[in-house]
């Protein structure tokens, strides 16, 4: 049996960077279920498809093929879309998708197939409550609102993508309001799953608190 380790939380909690660390560090493979999210409401936007068009999505869903390789780069049928889902343009987007039944139905056997075939750490939204109700160990990140958008908009100047705090604020809150309250899978912690307040720790602070976790 393979050991599964989820860590879920909203946007900048800070899930991606430590899940990534522990991952290399325990020698795991790493799953960031937020770039599948991204890359099919990419593409689907890419042609024009709205997400209130679910009979177009199902049409598109059914031949769609997902692959994602060692370095982390994913491919929607066979492109690379790596380099375009970390914009402010899928932060803006990516959660009407990611309401709709029918895409989470569709990616929730990819992200499952994962788990079967070694061990992982899954981050996400729902990896806890839905993909991976039977995981080891389940932990929950939380921040405060403004901390979570500091850290974005930090990360989004390094990368030279120009936008103002308040517009990276503004769209935080949005995503965490469309994330909670949607009907299926909505962002919440699992009820056995450790919550863990990133709001005044350092990644490394967070990355050693997570890796004492796995090891009791
Ligand atoms: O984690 P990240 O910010 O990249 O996630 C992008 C979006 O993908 C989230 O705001 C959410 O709408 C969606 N998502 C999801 N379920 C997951 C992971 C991400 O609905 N497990």
């Amino acid at each position: 049996k393979t050991i599964i380790i989820t860590i879920d939380g909203p946007a900048g909690s800070g899930k991606s960077s430590v899940a990534r660390r522990v991952a290399e560090e325990l020698g795991f493979a790493y799953l960031d279920s937020g770039a599948i999210y991204r890359a099919v409401s990419f593409y689907l936007s890419q042609k024009c498809i709205s997400s209130n068009d679910v009979a177009k999505i199902e049409v598109e869903l059914e031949k769609l093929t997902i692959q994602i390789d060692d370095q982390q780069r994913i491919f929607v049928n066979g492109a690379d879309v790596t380099g375009e889902i970390r914009s402010p343009k899928v932060d803006e987007i990516v959660s009407f998708y990611s309401s709709l039944p029918v895409v989470r139905r569709r990616l929730l056997s990819i992200q499952r197939e994962l788990g079967d075939r070694q061990n992982l750490i899954a981050e996400g939204r729902d990896m806890g409550t839905v993909v991976f109700p039977n995981a080891d160990l389940k932990i929950f990140l939380k921040a405060n609102a403004r901390t979570r958008a500091a850290r974005r908009w930090k990360e989004l100047a390094e990368r030279g993508v120009e936008i103002s705090y308040d517009d990276v604020y503004y769209q935080i809150i949005q995503r965490d309001e469309l994330d909670s309250k949607r009907k299926l899978s909505p962002l919440l912690p699992a009820e056995d799953a450790i919550i863990l307040d990133t709001s005044d720790l350092t990644l490394e602070e967070v990355v050693e608190a997570v890796k004492k976790l796995i090891k009791e």
